[in-house]
Order: structure tokens, then C-alpha cells, then sequence
């Protein structure tokens, strides 16, 4: 199994659990969150589209997002499998994928679900921080760096997200319940869904993922 779909709310862990899982399966992974951060900071015009509609906790709409990940599934090294974090958001985006993947003459191998209690996506989105540079998350109670306020892997500063304000953050989960929970129907019809309990220890969420892929 090496097209994978990480599917959840916000703070189920999905940004947390991608690159561990990209690692075991050999491929990349890719986080649309991250990359329309990374154009924000960039300050190019695809950030600026975007960045009215993230401030809010608003979905980024269909058009520019569908193109943004299709130029980086269509590179080269992806043909061989990805881990998705992020996407696809809506049954628009998840009918772009499947057209992009059957081009590619082939199709996804699994959707993960990842599932928590709302009250404790609030709780771990309240203390989340990530890495300025390569966008790893932090907790500052339950996962904290080894160094305060800096990243273990490149040693960047970490930062509040914008979106992790209550208000944005009620947004988000209210988008979610409204706009990609359609999608747990659609992959369950395409045979595709596991569903994965996503609180307890990262490692033992990491190892049930990864039972699921074997
Ligand atoms: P995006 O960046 O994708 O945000 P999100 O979906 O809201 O998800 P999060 O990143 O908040 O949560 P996560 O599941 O990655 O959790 P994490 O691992 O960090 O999107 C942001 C915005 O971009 C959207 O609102 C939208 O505007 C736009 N956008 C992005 N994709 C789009 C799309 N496809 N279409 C349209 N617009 C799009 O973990 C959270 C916290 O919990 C961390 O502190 C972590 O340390 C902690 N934690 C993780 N696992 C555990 C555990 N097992 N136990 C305890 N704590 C844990
Ligand atoms: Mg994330
Ligand atoms: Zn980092």
C-alpha cells in the first residue's frame, strides 16, 4: 500500500503521523496546510489567494487548491506512491484525485481515518506549535521540544498558528463536520476507509496506522 489518504479532523494528528508513515512506505508525503503556509511566508500570489480564507478557518476554494496539489502529484517521483495530509477536503478535490491517479493508470490504496473527541482536538490545538521552517507539530504538554521553543529536527524557532485561535479553530471544525464528512460515505463506497482511533500515545497511534498499511 503506498497511495495513502490521511483523513481527520483538525488535530486528530494527521501532520503528526505523515512523515513516519511516509518514511516507512518509502515515499513522500505531502500537507496542503504546509504547502499554502509555505507560499503565505513565500508571500507569492497564490498566498495571498489564500490566505483570507485560512485566517478564518475557511476552506481554500476547490479550484486553486486541486491545482496546487495536481502540480505536485504530477512531479516525477510521486508515480511511485505518496502519504496525503490534508487532501482531498471535498468530494470536488477527492474526484480531482481519482481523475489525476487513473491518468496515471492507477488509483488509491487506502484512506486512514483518523478519529477523536472533539473536546481534545481543542485541548492539543490550544498547545500546538509548529516549526517556522519545516512545519512539524509540537505539544507544549503532551509532545514539547528537547530544547524549549525550538524544533528538534532544524532547530527553527516554533510558533502559534493564526488558525489556532478559538474562533478559527470552531471554524475549522465546524468546515470539517459540513464540507469533509461527506468523504468518509464516499471512500467507504470505494471500499477504501479504515477508521483509526486517533488518542493515545503517537507512537502506539503510529503503530496502528501502520498495521492498517502492512
Ligand atoms: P491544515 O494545515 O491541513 O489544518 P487542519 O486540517 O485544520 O489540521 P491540523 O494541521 O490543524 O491538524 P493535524 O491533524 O495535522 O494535527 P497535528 O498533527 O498538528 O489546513 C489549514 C488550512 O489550510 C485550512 O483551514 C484551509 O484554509 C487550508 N487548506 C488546507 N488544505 C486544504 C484543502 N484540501 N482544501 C481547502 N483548503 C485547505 O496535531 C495537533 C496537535 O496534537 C499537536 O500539538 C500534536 O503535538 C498533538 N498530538 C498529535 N497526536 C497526538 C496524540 N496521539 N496524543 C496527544 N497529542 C497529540
Ligand atoms: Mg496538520
Ligand atoms: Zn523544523
Amino acid at each position: 500500500m503506498k497511495k495513502v489518504v490521511l483523513l481527520g479532523a483538525p488535530g486528530v494528528g494527521k501532520g503528526t503521523q505523515a512523515s513516519g508513515v511516509a518514511k516507512s512506505l518509502g515515499v513522500n508525503c505531502m500537507a496542503s496546510g504546509d504547502l499554502f503556509r509555505d507560499h503565505l511566508s513565500r508571500e507569492t500570489e497564490l498566498g495571498s489567494k489564500a490566505k483570507s480564507y485560512m485566517s478564518v478557518g475557511e476552506l481554500v476554494p476547490d479550484e486553486i487548491t486541486i491545482g496546487m496539489v495536481t502540480q505536485w502529484l504530477n512531479k516525477g517521483e510521486q508515480t511511485n506512491g505518496f502519504v496525503l495530509d490534508g487532501f482531498p477536503r471535498t468530494i470536488a478535490q477527492a474526484k480531482a484525485l481519482d481523475n489525476v491517479l487513473i491518468i496515471g493508470a492507477g488509483s488509491l490504496d487506502r484512506v486512514i481515518h483518523i478519529v477523536v473527541p472533539v473536546s481534545e482536538l481543542i485541548e492539543r490545538l490550544s498547545g500546538r506549535y509548529i516549526c517556522t521552517k519545516c512545519q512539524k507539530p509540537y505539544h507544549l504538554v503532551s509532545s514539547p521540544p528537547l530544547i524549549e521553543n525550538q524544533c528538534d529536527d532544524c532547530k527553527a524557532p516554533i510558533y502559534q498558528r493564526d488558525d489556532d485561535s478559538s474562533d478559527a479553530v470552531k471554524k475549522r471544525l465546524e468546515v470539517y463536520e459540513e464540507q469533509t464528512t461527506p468523504l468518509v460515505e464516499y471512500y467507504l463506497g470505494a471500499g477504501l476507509l479504515t477508521e483509526v482511533d486517533g488518542v493515545g500515545e503517537i507512537d502506539d497511534v503510529r503503530a496502528s496506522i501502520q498495521e492498517v498499511l502492512a
